[in-house]
């Protein structure tokens, strides 16, 4: 079995407002030293999901309501509390996006990292403190002797994400989900970091789930991506065929709203119309369906299930030959995918189920040039 399996996670958060479907029937898996990409809309689900795995879910309103998660084939959604806080650290740890949250302004650097250290391995204070210096120093904060003395608040943004690396780092987990770790940081801080980690996962063969907005950083750090869609994964594949291939009409979107070298100057952006669905209302049909050009009428009633692109063989989840898969009724074809948008002969997508009202509110939209009106021909 995989490093980490996640099979049918299910999310919810109770609020007063209702109920959240944050996270709907997720299943993936990783092997030892595989970096797997995440990335999605804000609001898709890529935190909760990794929360959930960390057992970290907000509380009292997250709530893990179905699937199953495995480590090293240790199921952590039946551990306990205590059990599962020997494992935070040690077996899995997780980069959060805001350094500082994560770091107790009142202690020194020294007392957390110690402190972290002890907290999983009987190491004497000394060896503790030397650890600590040896980590720092692997991260790239000169004087790490002098630093540790230091507070949180007297390093800069991008210290602190070193220091939180080195403790995330320090015991050696077999997973690292880093959720957003170069956000806040300044661009060539950012390409440190991002080098830092690939550089000390190689080494240590820690399997990594890099959770991050910039496509780019996916392309240049990742061997596998998933992308996400309101609780869904909705693509999921080696970088290189998700990049090369993209296959889903919500990544060709993607794809097609950043700014690509390749592509020129000339080439105008195109952004994703429209905005994700509610996600206190339960998911009826595919929830991309509102703003695809390329939906048909299953869409609307019929959410589809992630299944290989190309329709044959086994299905492989994990490593440079994983599976291509993608969840849609109507994929685009590649000259489709390169344009953003479909080419076929009167194709018109196909309105919301219901009555001539619906179909009139999308004839309107059709004249004043919504989405829907794009794959005319
Ligand atoms: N504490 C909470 N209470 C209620 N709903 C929540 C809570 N935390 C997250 N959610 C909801 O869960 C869904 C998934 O959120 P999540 O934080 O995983 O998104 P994300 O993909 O990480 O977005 P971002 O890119 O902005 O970080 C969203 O609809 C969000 O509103
Ligand atoms: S074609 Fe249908 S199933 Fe595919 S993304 Fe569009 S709406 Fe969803
Ligand atoms: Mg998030």
């Amino acid at each position: 079995m995989a490093l980490l399996d996640v099979r049918d996670l299910v999310v919810r958060f109770r609020t007063r407002d209702g109920t959240v479907y944050a996270v709907n029937g997720v299943s993936f898996a990783l092997e030892p030293g595989e970096t797997l990409g995440l990335v999605g809309e804000s609001g898709c689900g890529k935190s909760v999901t990794n929360l959930a795995i960390m057992r970290l879910l907000p509380k009292p309103a997250g709530h893990i309501e179905g699937g199953a998660v495995t480590l090293d084939d240790q199921d952590l959604i039946g551990l306990s509390e205590s059990e599962m806080r020997a494992i935070r650290g040690r077996d899995v740890a997780m980069i959060f996006q805001d350094p500082m949250s994560s770091l107790n302004p009142v202690l020194t650097i020294e007392e957390q990292m110690v402190e972290t250290i002890q907290a999983h391995e009987k190491v004497s204070d000394a060896d503790a403190r030397k650890r600590a210096i040896e980590l720092l120093g692997m991260v790239g904060i000169p004087k790490p002797e002098t630093r540790l003395k230091s507070f949180p608040h007297q390093f800069s943004g991008g210290m602190r994400q070193r220091v939180m690396i080195a403790m995330a780092l320090a015991l050696r987990p077999k997973l690292l989900i880093a959720d957003e770790p170069t956000t806040a940081l300044d661009v060539t801080i950012q390409a440190q970091v991002l080098e830092l980690l690939r550089d000390l996962t190689g080494t240590y063969r820690t399997a990594v789930i890099l959770i991050t907005h910039d496509l780019g950083v996916v392309a240049g750090m990742t061997q596998r991506t998933m992308v996400m869609y309101a609780g869904f994964i909705v693509e999921a594949g080696t970088t290189r065929a998700i990049y090369e291939r993209p296959s889903h009409p919500y990544t060709v979107g993607l794809l097609h709203s950043i700014p690509r070298l390749d592509r020129g100057t000339s080439e105008p952006l195109i952004p994703i119309e429209g905005s994700p669905p509610d996600q206190r209302q339960a998911p009826v049909g595919c929830p991309f369906a509102p703003r695809c050009a390329w939906r048909v009428a299953a869409c609307w009633t019929d959410n589809p299930t992630l299944a290989a692109r190309d329709g044959s063989g086994p299905i492989r989840e994990t490593g440079p030959d994983a599976t291509h898969r993608v969840a849609c009724h109507n994929l685009p074809t590649p000259e489709e995918a390169a344009v953003g948008r479909p080419l076929r002969d009167g194709f018109r997508p196909a309105p919301p189920p219901g009555g001539v009202e619906d179909e009139l509110a999308d004839m309107v939209a059709v004249e004043a040039g919504a989405p829907d009106a794009a794959p005319v021909p």
